[in-house]
């Protein structure tokens, strides 16, 4: 089915849409302010320079399927979909400009104003979460005097095209994401990616938009990541190619999905310890590694959120479920768990420690040393009885997998659970005073 596209924002993101989207046999009419930019789409030539796009645009031109203007309330008129790719540029302070997006969602509410039929707005502009449904539902509701849901549906459908392979990209995303309050809503933007070969996620708004902040985080952290590396490298005369490779090889724990859920903070006898020798030799080379020296700090600010999560309780009398730095283990050496434990004795609070993997008995060495100079008196708090340890507890930590059904049957009513591992829903307790440390 042939859909008539309205798209305002006729940059990258907005041409590159319209040019695939026409070229996947939509009608589409392009808008912008700029009219250099709009009399060189409606003559069939890209107003920008990116591989395979003037081929799609002089195509599309030629089949008629593709035009543009400056009037924005005759082009909504004339569509069932209008896209928003206008710009969000960063304000002298950072914050983002929302102007373009506020003025295009009130241009698209006056001409909806005059619309009988059903429409379908969709943002593309990266926008942060919320943006959408108190900023341009409003807008549009205002200025239309319409109602959103009923006569008009605004979702969220954010774009992952790369400047320079953006209409590869465009047609073979990672994947599809449409952001909505309703699967209802959906109808037309299923309609138009339904012959695009990617995964689609239906969502909603908020978790859209929020989804394509963390893409380019991460695609920033990476970066940074690979060049901080690559330096440290090269100064240490080691080939950075060799080791790239060999790094990149790894897609058990290195390029995987290991380390990037949500969770509690990093501790053990190896991150730790293995961060600050690279750090302090970055320092004796005289090397700025911004990035690699904020990943201490960052977990131990990790940590003080557990600490002010509990202390917000009000409450001081603690259960603590899991003491060792990871489930299944015993190994207690720069543990997040005791650091929590220590700093919460430290505020005046009294704690009840319980882990299965742990007793004092067994631990030996550096394991054993290690705790006894953090928490000299851990003895008097360990306990093997979970049941006893949960008693006495107006708070109760999650700081290690655990099952629901294990600790579901022991919690009492009124207890606080604030869990550390992400638990999976279905082994979390249901707790009504539940919370997670990130979630
Ligand atoms: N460039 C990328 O590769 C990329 C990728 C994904 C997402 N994004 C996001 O997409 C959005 C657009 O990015 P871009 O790089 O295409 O921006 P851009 O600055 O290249 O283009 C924005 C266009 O919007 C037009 N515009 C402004 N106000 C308008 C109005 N009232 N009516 C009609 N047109 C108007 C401008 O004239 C301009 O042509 C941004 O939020 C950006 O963060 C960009």
């Amino acid at each position: 089915m042939s859909l008539s596209i309205s798209l305002f924002g006729l940059g990258y993101v907005g041409s590159v849409s319209a040019a695939c989207f026409a070229h996947m046999g939509h009608k589409v009419t392009g808008v912008d302010i700029s009219k250099t930019k709009v009399e060189m789409l409606d003559s069939g030539r890209s107003p920008i320079i990116e591989a395979r796009m003037d081929e799609l645009v002089a195509q599309a031109n030629k089949s008629c399927r593709l035009h543009a203007t400056t009037d924005s309330i005759a082009a909504v008129l004339a569509s069932d979909v209008s896209f928003v790719c206008v710009g969000t540029p960063s304000l002298k302070s950072g914050k983002l400009d929302l102007s373009h997006v506020e003025h295009v969602s009130r241009e698209i509410g006056t001409a909806l104003k005059q619309k009988k039929a059903f429409h379908t707005v969709v943002l593309r502009s990266t926008v942060l979460p919320g943006t959408t449904e108190t900023l341009m539902i409003p807008a549009i509701e205002s200025n239309s005097g319409k109602k959103h849901g009923t006569d008009f549906a605004v979702c969220y459908n954010p774009e992952f095209m790369r400047e320079g392979s953006a209409v590869g990209d465009f047609l073979q995303p990672p994947y599809t994401i449409l952001g909505s309050q309703s699967p209802e809503h959906l109808v037309s933007l299923r309609e138009l990616y339904k012959e695009v070969p990617a995964a689609t996620f239906e969502t909603s708004i908020r978790v859209a938009e929020m989804v394509k902040y963390v893409s380019n985080l991460y695609h920033a952290v990476k970066v940074g990541f690979a060049n901080e590396v690559g330096t440290l490298c090269k100064h240490l005369g080691v080939e950075t190619d060799q080791v790239t490779k060999i790094f990149m090889s790894d897609t058990k724990l290195n390029i995987s999905s290991a380390y990037l859920a949500p969770g509690f903070a990093f501790g053990g006898s190896c991150l730790p310890k293995d961060l600050r020798a690279i750090t302090y030799r970055g320092k004796e080379l005289d090397l700025e590694l911004p990035l690699l020296e904020s990943l201490m700090p960052s977990n131990a600010q990790h940590v003080d959120r557990a600490v002010e999560a509990v202390l917000a309780t009000g409450k001081r009398k603690i259960a603590m479920l899991g003491l060792s730095f990871k489930a299944g283990t015993d190994d207690l050496r720069e543990s997040p768990q005791v650091q929590l434990i220590k700093r919460l004795l430290g505020e005046g609070c009294q704690v009840k420690i319980w882990d299965k993997d742990v007793s004092l008995g067994r631990l030996a060495g550096s394991n054993r040393q290690y705790i006894e100079e953090v928490i000299p008196h851990i003895g008097s708090l360990l306990s093997a009885d979970m049941p006893e340890v949960l008693q006495g507890g107006e708070v109760v930590i999650v700081g290690t997998k655990i099952e629901r059904a294990e600790l579901g049957k022991l919690l009492a009513p009124g207890q606080i659970v604030i869990d550390l591992v992400n638990l999976d829903p279905a082994r979390r307790p249901e707790a009504k005073a539940y919370q997670g440390i990130c979630w």
